[in-house]
C-alpha cells in the first residue's frame, strides 16, 4: 500500500506490479498518477488518523510505503506497534518529515558535518534576527516544516529578515513559528546518494551505493539531475563546470559521499533506499562534503535512475526489492563499500506547468520525443497549478554533459496550456542554472 500515488509512488506501483506484487494506492486528490495504475486506490485526507486506519485495516497489506508527508505518524506509530510493515519504520518516517529532528540526527546521531545553525522562533523576531548574525550573512532561513523550497528564504543581509519570517509563516506546513537558520554553504555540487538497505543472501541487511547523482535546485524545488558511469565528469563539480576531470579527485568526492550517506543511514536503519542530499566542495586535493537532508524513499532527483539503470534497478525497483527483501545486485569496490554502478550516462529536466486550471494540453511531443536518446514521461495529473511538475524528460548520451544539454533541449520542447490559455513553453517558466537557454535570465 502506497500513502500518496503521484509520480514516483506511480513508477514504483509498476515495479511492485512487474513482481507480480498487488497494490493498492492511497491519495488525498482522484486520479493521482499512481491511482490510475494501481489495483485499487482509495482517495482520503490521511491526515484524518480514523480515515487512514480504516483503508489499512480494510485493505491489510503486508507492506505500507509512506510516499507523502501529510500522513497522521501517530496513527502510523500505532498500527507498526500492531504488527504492520511501516517502510522503513514508523520512527525514520517521523524524524525525515521535520527539519529540526533531521538535523539533529545527522549533525548528532550520525556525526555527520552540517552548515552552523541556530532555531529561533519568528514570533520573536528579535530572535531570528540574533540567529542570522549569530550564523553570519549569507545564510538560509527556513521553516521548520517544510519542503520544495517553500517556506525558505535565502538572507544577505538584515534588510532581509522581515521577509524571510514572513514567507516562512505563510508558506510553511502548520505554523511557521519555529524556523531554523542556516549558513549558506558555497558548495561546488549539490548531490543526492541514493543509498539503498537491503538484505543480503544470509539475511543481513547490507547498504548498496549506486553513484551519486549530481542535481540542480531552483528556488529549492529540483530542477535537473545528472548520473554517469564515470563520477569524474560531475564530481566533485557540475558537469559544465569540470574542466579538467581529476579521476582522483573524484574518486575521493565519491568515497566522502558514501562515508557521509553510510553514517546517516545507518542511524536511520531499517531496509529502503534513502535519498541523501548532500553539499560537496572541492578542497585541494579531497572533497568536503555536508549532510542537508535524507528521505526514507525515493526521491525526485532520482528519476535520471530510470534510464541511468535497468529498469527494474532504477531507484523504485531498489525501493521494491529493498522493502520485499529481493536480492540487489552490486560488486565490493577497494574501500569496502558495496556498489552498483549505471548502465549509461543520463541527465533529467523537469516539465513545469505554466499555468493553473484543468484540461491540461501538451505540444511539441514529436519534436522532443524524436530525439535520439530521450524518453519523455507525463505524469497525467488532472490539475496544473504554475510551476507544478507535470511532467520530466530524461535522456541517455555519451557523456553526461551532452545528456545534461540533451534533456534540456527535450524538456523545453514541451509547451502546455491549461483550457483556453494560449500555448507557453518552458523557455518563459524558468532558465536559470540551465546549460543551453540559461543566458536569458541569468
Ligand atoms: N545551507 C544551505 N546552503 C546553501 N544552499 C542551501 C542550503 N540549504 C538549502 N540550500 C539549497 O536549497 C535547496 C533546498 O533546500 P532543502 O533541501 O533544505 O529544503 P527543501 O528542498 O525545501 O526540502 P525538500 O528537499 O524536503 O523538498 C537545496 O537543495 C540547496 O540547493
Ligand atoms: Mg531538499
Amino acid at each position: 500500500m502506497f500513502l500518496g500515488a503521484g509520480e514516483l509512488g506511480q513508477e514504483q506501483i509498476m515495479e511492485a506490479q512487474r513482481l507480480g506484487i498487488e497494490t493498492v494506492a492511497v491519495d488525498r486528490y482522484k486520479n493521482a498518477p499512481g491511482q490510475r495504475l494501481a489495483d485499487r486506490h482509495y482517495v482520503i485526507n490521511m491526515r484524518d488518523g480514523k480515515l487512514l486506519r480504516e483503508v489499512i485495516e480494510k485493505e491489510d497489506p503486508d507492506v505500507i510505503i509512506p510516499e507523502i508527508e501529510a500522513i497522521s505518524l501517530d496513527t502510523l506509530f500505532d498500527l507498526e506497534k500492531e504488527g504492520f510493515y511501516i517502510v522503513p519504520s514508523a520512527k525514520a518516517t517521523h524524524t525525515a518529515m521535520q527539519r529540526k529532528r533531521l538535523r539533529e540526527l545527522i549533525s548528532k546521531e550520525a556525526e555527520v558535518l552540517t552548515s552552523k545553525y541556530v532555531y529561533a522562533n519568528t514570533n520573536d523576531p528579535d530572535s531570528v534576527r540574533a540567529a542570522c548574525e549569530k550564523v553570519g550573512y549569507p545564510c538560509v532561513v527556513k521553516a521548520i516544516q517544510s519542503s520544495s523550497g517553500l517556506g525558505s528564504m535565502d538572507v544577505h543581509s538584515p534588510k532581509d529578515v522581515d521577509e524571510a519570517i514572513a514567507k516562512a509563516k505563510k508558506e510553511a506546513r502548520g505554523s511557521g513559528e519555529e524556523v531554523i537558520i542556516e549558513e549558506f554553504i558555497k558548495f561546488d555540487t549539490e548531490v543526492t546518494e541514493l543509498a539503498v538497505r537491503h538484505f543480503d543472501d544470509s539475511g543481513k541487511i547490507v547498504t548498496t551505493f549506486p553513484n551519486a547523482l549530481g542535481h540542480a535546485q531552483i528556488e529549492g524545488d529540483y530542477h535537473s539531475s545528472w548520473m554517469g558511469m564515470n563520477v569524474a565528469e560531475y564530481l566533485p563539480r557540475n558537469p559544465e563546470n569540470t574542466r579538467d576531470m581529476n579521476d582522483e579527485l573524484a574518486y575521493k568526492a565519491q568515497k566522502r559521499i558514501y562515508e557521509t550517506t553510510k553514517k546517516i543511514t545507518d542511524v536511520l536503519g531499517g531496509r529502503s533506499i534513502f535519498g541523501c542530499e548532500l553539499f560537496v566542495k572541492a578542497d585541494g586535493t579531497d572533497a568536503v562534503v555536508y549532510g542537508n537532508e535524507v528521505a526514507c524513499r525515493p526521491h525526485d532527483t532520482g528519476l535520471v535512475t530510470l534510464q541511468s539503470h535497468m529498469n527494474t534497478l532504477s531507484e523504485f525497483g531498489l525501493h521494491i526489492r529493498a522493502v520485499c527483501g529481493f536480492p540487489i545486485p552490486g560488486e565490493k569496490n577497494d574501500d569496502g563499500f558495496r556498489v552498483l554502478k549505471p548502465v549509461a550516462n543520463a541527465a533529467s529536466h523537469v516539465i513545469l506547468s505554466p499555468y493553473d486550471g484543468h484540461e491540461v494540453s501538451y505540444k511539441g511531443l514529436w519534436d522532443c520525443m524524436g530525439m535520439e536518446g530521450v524518453s519523455l514521461k507525463i505524469f497525467g495529473k488532472p490539475e496544473a497549478h504554475v510551476g507544478r511538475r507535470m511532467g520530466v524528460v530524461v535522456a541517455t548520451a555519451p557523456t553526461v554533459l551532452e545528456a545534461k544539454r540533451k534533456a534540456e533541449i527535450a524538456a523545453h520542447k514541451i509547451m502546455m496550456k491549461a483550457g483556453d490559455n494560449p500555448w507557453k513553453g518552458q523557455t518563459e517558466m524558468e532558465t536559470r542554472k540551465h546549460v543551453v537557454y540559461g543566458a536569458k535570465r541569468q
